[in-house]
C-alpha cells in the first residue's frame, strides 16, 4: 500500500520490540512509510501486552482517544496486535468499534494481507459512507494448544523471522535474535502460554545464519530470545520442511534437574550447544547475551560454554517470583527456594570473576501480593533479595489475568495496601542492594559497550558548543565532527557506566563498539569511569 503511513507503538516485552521492528520491515518492504507522530498517520498500530492489567489499560485508552479521531478521520485503519488481541479477542471489538484490524502475536505473518484488505475498506467508507463496515482478524484461539507438533509443522510464523532485513543504517549496534516462541509452563498468574501459545524452537542454522547477518550489517550485541530460552533444544532427526524451509519443532518435556543432555551433538541442538556455534560462527558479535533463563532445566553445560567463550555477556536474567516454598507452588513454579539458590550459587561459582573483570551479573523478577501471600511469605522474599543480590530485580503487583489458574482458581485475597507496600519495600531494599552492587565495581577496569552520549549529555545546551548524538543512536557524519563529551556505555553484566570522551577521540567514532574503562565512583545504579 504505497503511500500510507503507519505509526506503531509498542507495549511490554522484548519480545514485542522485535516483533514491531520484524512486522515494519515486512510493511516498509511493500512500500508503507513510517512516522513517529501518530497524528500524521493514516494506520494507527498498537503492538500489545497482556502480561499485567496495566499495560492493557494504556492501550484501551489509546484506543477512546482515537474515537474521536476517527470521527474527523473515517479513512483512518486502527490495528491490535499481539497478546491483548489474542487473550481478549473479539470482544475488544465489541467495545472498540474503532479496530478494524486484530491480529494475535501468531499471526504477525498475515498481517500485511489483512491491513491491505483494512486499507481498502476504510477507502471504500470515505467515498460512500453506506458501505459495509468489515473487520479483519487473525487469532490462533485455542487451536493454538491443540497440537504442538502440528502447530510446529504449520509455522509460517518462521518466514517473518526469515524475512528480516539487516541493513547498517537500521541498527544501534545491537540486535534480538528469537530462538523460541511460546511458553510450556503454565505458571499459574502468566498469560503468555495463552497467547503466544505452545514453545516452539527455531531451527539452529535459521538463528546463527540471522546472528551472522547481523554482525556482517555491524551489529556487536545480540540478545537472543525466549519465554525459557535454556530449554532450546532441536532435533535434527525430527525435522520437518515446508516449502523447502525447515520448521521450527515443539518444546520437549524436560528432565527436571538434568546437568548435561546425553544427545548433546549431530541428533540434537541443545542450547548449549547453540550458544557454543553462534560464538564460533558468527565472531563479530562481540557480546552475546540470551533472556529470560528458567531457574530449572540450567545444566552445567551451558554455564561452562558460557565460561569457556569470551563473547558470551556473564548475565543471567532469572527470575524467582517469590522466596516463599509454598507461593512458588502455588505458582507452579516447579522449584523450591533451596533449588533456586543451589543453581545460583552454582552459577556463581563457575562464572563470578571479579578479579578478572568479569563478575558474574544476576537479574530477577518478583511478584508482590500473589494469592495468600502472607506477611512471612514476604519477608521470605526479602530474604532472598538480600541473599542473592540481584544487580537488579524487577518487582511487580500481583495482577490477575482472566483465562489464568489463578484468576480461576485462588482468591486475589491480598489487599491492595498490602501489595502496595510490600512492593514498595521490596523495591527499596533491591535499590540498596543495587547501589552496594555499583559500589563494588569502584576501582574494577571493564570492557564497556558505547551506546551513544550520556543523557545528561543529551540534556545539556547546544550553545555549549555540543552537539549531541542521539541517545543509542548511529553516529552520523555531521554528528562525527561534533565534540561530544559525557558518553554513555554498558559492562556485559548490563551497569550503566558514564565516562568522558578523552580528548583528540571523537564519541562518534567510539559509539557502538567496545572499549575498556576504569571505574572511578558510583552514584546510585551509575557507574562513572575513565579511559585508562
Ligand atoms: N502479575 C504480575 N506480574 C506478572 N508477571 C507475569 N505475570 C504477572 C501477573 N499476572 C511478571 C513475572 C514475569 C514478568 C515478565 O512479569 O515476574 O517474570
Ligand atoms: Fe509466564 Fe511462567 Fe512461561 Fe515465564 S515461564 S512466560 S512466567 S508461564
Amino acid at each position: 500500500m504505497a503511500g500510507r503511513t503507519v505509526y506503531i507503538e509498542t507495549f511490554g516485552c522484548q519480545m514485542n520490540e522485535l516483533d514491531s521492528e520484524l512486522v515494519s520491515g515486512q510493511l516498509r518492504a511493500l512500500g508503507y512509510a513510517f512516522t513517529e507522530e501518530p497524528d500524521r498517520a493514516d494506520v494507527v498500530l498498537y503492538n500489545t501486552c497482556s502480561v499485567r492489567d496495566h499495560a492493557e489499560q494504556k492501550v484501551r485508552s489509546r484506543l477512546g482517544e482515537l474515537r474521536e479521531r476517527r470521527a474527523s478521520d473515517p479513512g483512518l485503519v486502527v490495528g491490535v496486535l499481539g497478546c491483548m488481541a489474542e487473550r481478549d479477542g473479539r470482544d475488544m471489538i465489541a467495545r472498540f468499534p474503532v479496530i478494524d484490524v486484530l491480529c494475535g502475536p501468531g499471526e504477525l505473518d498475515k498481517l500485511p494481507a489483512l491491513l491491505d484488505n483494512a486499507v481498502r475498506t476504510r477507502g471504500a467508507i470515505v467515498s460512500d459512507p453506506d458501505s459495509a463496515r468489515e473487520r479483519f482478524v487473525a487469532l490462533q484461539g485455542g487451536a493454538s494448544r491443540r497440537s504442538a507438533t502440528l502447530a510446529a509443522a504449520a509455522d509460517s510464523l518462521e518466514l517473518l523471522d526469515l524475512s528480516r532485513a539487516v541493513s547498517p543504517d537500521d541498527h544501534s549496534g545491537s540486535a534480538y535474535v528469537r530462538i523460541t516462541r511460546g511458553c510450556n509452563k503454565f505458571c499459574t498468574y502468566c498469560v503468555v502460554p495463552h497467547t503466544r501459545g505452545a514453545e516452539v524452537h527455531r531451527p539452529p542454522d535459521h538463528i546463527v545464519d540471522e546472528c551472522k547477518r547481523l554482525a556482517d550489517a555491524g551489529v556487536v550485541e545480540v540478545t537472543l530470545l525466549g519465554q525459557t530460552v535454556n530449554h532450546y533444544r532441536f532435533e535434527h532427526g525430527a525435522v520437518v520442511t515446508m516449502g523447502g524451509i525447515v520448521q521450527p519443532q515443539k518444546g520437549r518435556a524436560y528432565a527436571g534437574g538434568h546437568r548435561r543432555d546425553p544427545f548433546e551433538g549431530e541428533r540434537v541442538t541443545t542450547f548449549a550447544g547453540l550458544l557454543r556455534r553462534i560464538h564460533e560462527e558468527a565472531p563479530g558479535i562481540a557480546r552475546l547475551r540470551f533472556v529470560t533463563s528458567y531457574p530449572r532445566d540450567f545444566g552445567d553445560d551451558v554455564l561452562e560454554v558460557i565460561r569457556d567463550s569470551p563473547r558470551i555477556c556473564r548475565y543471567l536474567h532469572v527470575p524467582a517470583q517469590s522466596g516463599s516454598d509454598a507461593v512458588l507452588a502455588r505458582m507452579n513454579r516447579g522449584y523450591t527456594v533451596g533449588e533456586y539458590l543451589e543453581f545460583i550459587d552454582r552459577a556463581r561459582g563457575v562464572l563470578d570473576e571479579p578479579e578478572k573483570g568479569r563478575p558474574l551479573s544476576i537479574a530477577g523478577d518478583i511478584i508482590a501480593g500473589f494469592c495468600a501471600e502472607t506477611e512471612d511469605d514476604h519477608r521470605a522474599t526479602a530474604a532472598l533479595l538480600r541473599r542473592v543480590r540481584y544487580k537488579n530485580c524487577f518487582i511487580f503487583r500481583y495482577s490477575p489475568r482472566p483465562g489464568t489458574a489463578a484468576f480461576d482458581r485462588l482468591a486475589d485475597d491480598v489487599p491492595e495496601e498490602d501489595k502496595r507496600r510490600r512492593v514498595n519495600e521490596l523495591l527499596a531494599l533491591q535499590q540498596s542492594i543495587s547501589d552496594e552492587v555499583s559500589r563494588e565495581q569502584v576501582g574494577r577496569e571493564f570492557e564497556v559497550f558505547v551506546q551513544g552520549v550520556s543523557a545528561h549529555e543529551a540534556k545539556r545546551e547546544p550553545s555549549r558548543g555540543r552537539v549531541p548524538l542521539t541517545v543509542g543512536g548511529r553516529a552520523s557524519e555531521r554528528e562525527a565532527s561534533a565534540p561530544v563529551v559525557q558518553l554513555s556505555a554498558r559492562t556485559e553484566g548490563d551497569l550503566i557506566v558514564v565516562f568522558d570522551c578523552p580528548a583528540g577521540r571523537s564519541g562518534a567514532e567510539l559509539v557502538g563498539s567496545l572499549v575498556r574503562v576504569k571505574i572511578t565512583a558510583a552514584r546510585g545504579l551509575t557507574l562513572f569511569g575513565v579511559l585508562p
